[in-house]
């Protein structure tokens, strides 16, 4: 059988698919991965055309025998569908689980994805972690999660607890949490066993200001479980975005009560009720300004701070913006916003339950706070104003203006520098130095060994 006409090609071809059509796979951004069946192996062996072996850094025993279809270095998701031969690939493991090689696709001078070793890895462990289950990885760059990695704390507890917090369905798609590593170069050595580490614990690890690095038994479940992230984090990032008082979110009790009542084991996770957790590899951090309820001197600008595990600066590094008062028409008309009163910085588990009332908001779902109680203790700048309908204007058309025409502009001249060509630094002889551009592909991680 030819492998674009099997089931596993064809479903991986949607995944890739709806990845780019949500927005996930800009450029060549993105990778992903399907451990093939015996069977399904076996349908399309027929195919095959090896190539010469090539040696992993790494020994994954588990892997041995195994092939993979997966995406070619610089493939374009939006490009996968309509060009698969060149977009995707077979590869092969040897049987000591030490080397590979192509054996399908790949065509021209396609190669595995820049994150194969970081693929490999993580099947390795996701296998051990789920007796053999776990066929999928998948690596994407979802906006909204890269965005929340810009304003929340890097600590994968706190991030777990804040994704949790915004839509039931989270508990029961990623229940033992996410991880989040400290950023690293893309297809590098070092992500790839950082991520690797990670997914021991997880079948989801965040690369801040990158993606999100997903694994699962089936392509439906590591897809679910990268769209469940997004959604949750945009969830967040609107509610910061509305500048509104955070006035509810699925409490930590709420989280348990669900875990108790579907076995989902989070209780035992840890992930609730001990000190954040520090992602490896973190050292400092620019904070922003602790969300102190007294209200901030203008010209306090927040210094750099050094932020280790269970500091005080790490619990009181919080991502909530002040809210800004909403703007009105007629300042007269509104009364004086009451001066928010004093207490303590939110601590990182505060900020998952926000306690509203520090920020001189009300929290809602107390013993005895109803709704209409929490709106008036609401200051009251934040409360609604009553709509004033504008009187009606007199409907005399305006004097038609003479029409103001523009001079044609010049197009910008050609800039003579253009392409850049940057020169060579003196004194970096042997190290890194910017190359001319080039026609050549920008992917080449593995020299292509001849077929054979
Ligand atoms: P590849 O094109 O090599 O798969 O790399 C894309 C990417 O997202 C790297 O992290
Ligand atoms: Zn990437």
């Amino acid at each position: 059988m030819k492998v674009l006409d099997t089931g596993f090609a064809r479903e991986f071809i949607r995944l890739c698919n709806d990845g780019w059509q949500f927005g996930w796979h800009e450029s060549n951004g993105g990778n992903a991965s399907y451990r093939l069946r015996k069977s399904e192996a076996n349908e399309v062996r027929s195919g095959f055309s090896a190539h010469g072996w090539q040696r992993l850094e790494v020994e994954l025993p588990r892997l041995a025998g195994e092939c993979f279809l997966i995406t070619a270095a610089g493939s374009h998701f939006r490009s996968i569908a309509h060009d698969p031969k060149h977009s995707l690939g077979i590869i092969e493991i040897d049987r000591s689980g030490s080397a590979w090689r192509e054996c399908w696709g790949f065509k021209g001078d396609a190669q595995p994805t820049s994150e194969l070793l970081a693929h490999l890895i993580c099947h390795e462990v996701r296998m051990a972690a789920t007796e053999g289950k776990s066929r999928v990885i998948y690596h994407c760059h979802p906006a909204d999660l890269a965005a929340m990695t810009n304003i929340v704390p890097p600590d994968g507890a706190l991030f777990t607890r804040l994704l949790w917090a915004q839509v039931s369905e989270c508990a029961f798609v990623f229940p033992e949490g996410v991880q989040l590593l400290s950023w690293e170069v893309p297809g590098s050595v070092a992500l790839a066993r950082k991520t690797a580490a990670a997914m021991e614990r997880t079948s989801a690890v965040i690369w801040p200001h990158h993606g999100l690095f997903v694994a699962g038994a089936t392509l439906d479940e590591a897809f679910g479980r990268a769209q469940t992230i997004e959604k949750a984090a945009g969830i967040y990032l609107k509610t910061c975005m509305t500048g509104r008082p955070y006035l509810s979110a699925i409490s930590e009790e709420d989280i348990l009560r669900m875990s108790r009542e579907y076995g989902l084991g989070i209780e035992e996770s840890g992930i609730f009720g001990r000190p954040a957790m520090r992602p490896e590899g973190f050292q400092q951090m620019s904070a922003p300004a602790p969300v102190s309820v007294a209200p901030a001197p203008v010209e306090a600008a927040p210094a750099p701070i050094e932020v280790n595990e269970g500091s005080e600066a790490f619990e009181a590094a919080v991502p909530i913006p002040e809210p800004e008062p909403a703007p009105v028409s007629d300042p007269a008309s509104v009364p004086e916003q009451e001066p928010i009163p004093s207490g303590e910085p939110l601590s990182a588990q505060e900020l998952v339950d926000p306690p509203l009332s520090a920020q001189g908001f009300p929290k809602l779902g107390g013993p005895e706070m109803t709704v209409e109680a929490a709106l008036e203790a609401t200051p009251p700048a934040f409360r609604s104003q009553p709509q004033v309908m504008p009187e009606p204007q007199s409907q005399t058309m305006p004097e038609p203006q003479p029409q103001v025409v523009q001079e044609p502009q010049p197009w910008p001249q050609p800039d003579p520098q253009f392409p850049y060509q940057p020169e060579p630094q003196a004194g970096l002889e042997g190290a890194y130095q910017p190359q001319p551009q080039r026609e050549e592909p920008v992917y080449r991680y593995y020299p292509k060994p001849p077929r054979g």
